[in-house]
Order: structure tokens, then sequence, then C-alpha cells
């Protein structure tokens, strides 16, 4: 057998050393503290062993996760990047609104210009549970983001972008036909034909917002909804162009109605009642007056030479629409206007409220004559379309 090496003698000596150390100065309590302590530490090290080791599979699982994602994301963009109109987003209606506007003419130009607009905003209970609308109604007013579903030239917008040819510049209101970049407005005509609006929370229930001030057309379909934040969304000291501060241009003097007018529409609203947004005649009489009260004529409309020399009879003329919710359906307006100034020299148009046909006159200095009701021919037929009833509780 080998002696034992220098080293190895040493070492034993220490440990001699130190045992002989140890029993001399130790207590009990002592020895009894130390094993309690290597046994926390030995229970503490396997502890973090096993953290670490859990925290590094979690690391490698995120780690493998995200890079499926950029897979995917690499494979869309690149099979998207050669045929760019098949790029898709999981995006679809959520719901579909039920508004006083069942036509696009009439349908005011901006949000809460029209106080007594109502809208019943029905989500479809399939896609977003009624849950979803939890809380909203605290909220007084909320965002809508939404489908400009009734633009005529929607489906050029399913073209490769190189030969939808979309305008980059759209006549103004407020400009008289000016032009302006598409994205210095509001129209309907943009290469994603999305709307953004607010409206005011009257009620939720189940799986239905009851909206006021709405400038939505019935039918419109619903992206999104979100609430309006005031401390974030209104910015103190925002600015906008010179050719927005005119002050009013689109504001009539007055708004009057015809001395039969109002038993006319008491004799509608027998029909109209049981799919109405409003609670009797006068409420939506007071609806026309509010949505009458801006000149929602179309710009051809408006720019029409009122002719006191014509002695023609009076020409009817279907509504046009506001201006840059038509800027391309121009040349139809334009063939009208050509119609009108042969034919007539006060023009009747109507307004579709509430599906009732609602003929009115408006004259040199801008005054509004509101002239008879009748049921439209067009009206919604729409059995579950949500009506007054609905509501009559929620809005005491
Ligand atoms: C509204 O009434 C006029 C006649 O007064 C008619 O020519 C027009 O087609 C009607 N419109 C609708 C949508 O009912």
């Amino acid at each position: 057998m080998a002696a034992p090496t220098s080293e190895a003698k040493w070492l034993r000596v220490t440990i001699a050393l130190s045992l002989a150390a140890i029993s001399v100065s130790t207590t009990i309590s002592v020895y009894l503290y130390k094993r309690k302590s290597r046994a926390l530490n030995s229970k503490l090290r396997e502890l973090e062993t096993s953290l670490k080791s859990s925290l590094d599979n979690c690391a490698s699982e995120r780690q493998g996760r995200i890079k499926a994602q950029q897979a995917l994301r690499k494979a869309l963009t690149q099979s998207n990047s050669e045929n760019l109109e098949l790029t898709t987003y999981p995006m679809a209606p959520i719901g579909v609104v039920q508004s006083c506007f069942s036509t696009r003419n009439g349908t005011p130009r901006q949000p809460l210009l029209v106080p007594l607009a109502r809208a019943c905003l029905v989500f479809n209970s399939g896609r977003v549970p009624s849950a979803s609308l939890e809380g909203l109604g605290e909220f007084s007013h909320c965002w809508i983001i939404y489908v400009f579903h009734l633009n005529t030239d929607l489906e050029k917008l399913w073209k490769h972008p190189s030969k939808s040819k979309f305008k980059a510049k759209v006549r103004v209101p407020r400009l008289k036909g000016g032009r302006m970049g598409v994205f210095a407005t509001r129209s309907p005509h943009r290469p994603c034909p999305i709307g953004l609006t607010v409206a005011k929370v009257e009620a939720v229930e189940g799986n239905m917002v009851l909206l006021s001030g709405v400038d939505l057309v019935d039918g419109t379909p619903v992206l999104d909804i979100k609430p309006y934040l005031p401390y974030s969304d209104s910015i103190q000291g925002a600015t906008v162009p010179n050719w927005l501060m005119m002050d009013n241009p689109l504001a009539v003097a007055s708004v009057s109605f015809s001395v039969g007018f109002t038993s006319a529409l008491a004799d509608c609203w027998i029909v109209a009642e049981k799919k109405s947004l409003y609670s009797s005649p006068d409420e939506l009489q007071g609806l026309i007056k509010q949505v009458l009260s801006w000149d929602i004529r179309s710009l051809s409309q408006r720019n029409r030479p009122h002719d006191s020399h014509s002695v023609s009879e009076f020409g009817e003329l279907s509504h046009g629409t506001s201006d840059l919710k038509e800027d391309h359906d121009e040349a139809a307006s334009e063939h009208d206007m050509a119609q009108d100034s042969l034919n007539s020299k006060e023009v009747i148009y109507h307004l579709i409220l509430e599906g009732l046909n609602v003929s009115y006159r408006i004259n040199y200095d801008g005054n509004v004559i509101v002239e008879k009701v009748a049921p439209s021919v067009t009206m919604n037929n729409n059995k579950n379309r949500c009506n007054y009833l609905a509501w009559r509780d929620k809005l005491r």
C-alpha cells in the first residue's frame, strides 16, 4: 500500500484540528442550530434548482412560441408582398346599426349635430356575448368604428391597389367643391372604407346599445366600439385649417312645417310606431326639425340655380346625399341637376327618416318648409327591429 501523500496527511491534520476545535466550543444549541440551517440551506438550493429549471422551460417555450409567430408573420408578409390584394386580417363586423336614417341622404355629416338622432346598435351575440358590453353603460359617449358599406365604389377596393385607383383628392362641402387630400377629410371614399364616429350612450340592454347624436345610416356594419375618454380624447388647444373655420355655412335659416303636417305625421305614426325609436309623433317631428336645420343637400343640389324665371311645374327629385358621401356619385348628381334646372323653379326634396318620406323645400334665404310626410316605399320590413318600447324603462 502506498504511503499517504503529504497533502492528504496535511488535510487529515486539518480536519482533526477542526473537529477538536468544534468539540471544545460547541454547545448543544449551536449544534442544533447548525443542523437546522444546513437542512434549510439544502432545501433552498433544491428549490432554486427547480425554479431555475422551470424558468428555463418557460423561456424555451416562450422562445418557441415567438419563433412560431415570427415564422407565421414572415410567411404571411412574404406571400402578401407579392399579392397585396390577399392581405387579410381577422376582422368582421360584430354588430349592425338600426338607425333613424333610412338612407344615406340626410344622414348628418358629423356626429352630435342632431342630438335626437337615435340608433340601436345590435351586436351579433354569436360573436360577442352580452357580457362584453358590461360597463359600457357607465360612459356618456363611445367611439364607433364602422364600415362605409354603401360606398358605390366598394367593389373596386377588392382589386390590386395599382388598379383600384381611389381618388387621392375629394370634394369638400366647406370649400364649395374645392378638393382636399382624402386624409385631410373624413370622406367615406378612402383606401380602407372605415369610418370613425362618436355617439352618446343612452342605455345598454342585453346585446344592444341605444345611441343618440349618430351620423350613421341604417344597416351600417360595426367593427368595434370603445369608450370615449374625455381626459385623453379631448385635446385642449387642438387646431384645424382655416377652411374649416368658416362660420356654419351649412346651417339653414329656419325650419317650419306646413299646416297639415302634424296631422299627416300622426296618421303615419299608426304604422311607424311599432318600428320607431321615438316615443311619440311630437318627438319624431322634433327629430325632423333637427335634421333639416342643417343643409343636407348635396353640393350640386345646393349650387343649382333657383331660376325664378322658370315657369315649369315643381320637379321632384330623390334627395342626393351629402357631398363627401357622394363624391364618386358625382356624375349622377350632375345629371339630376341638369334635369332639375330644366323643369323646376323650386325643387321638392325627400328625406327618409324612420321609414317615413318627408318632403320639403328650401327657399333662397335658406328657410326650410316641410311640406308632407308619407310612408316610404322602402319602409324597413325587418321584424326584429328594436323600438322605443324596448328602451322606455331604461330611458327614464
Ligand atoms: C318619396 O315620395 C316621392 C313623392 O312624393 C316619391 O317620388 C319618392 O319615390 C319617395 N321616396 C321613397 C324612398 O319612398
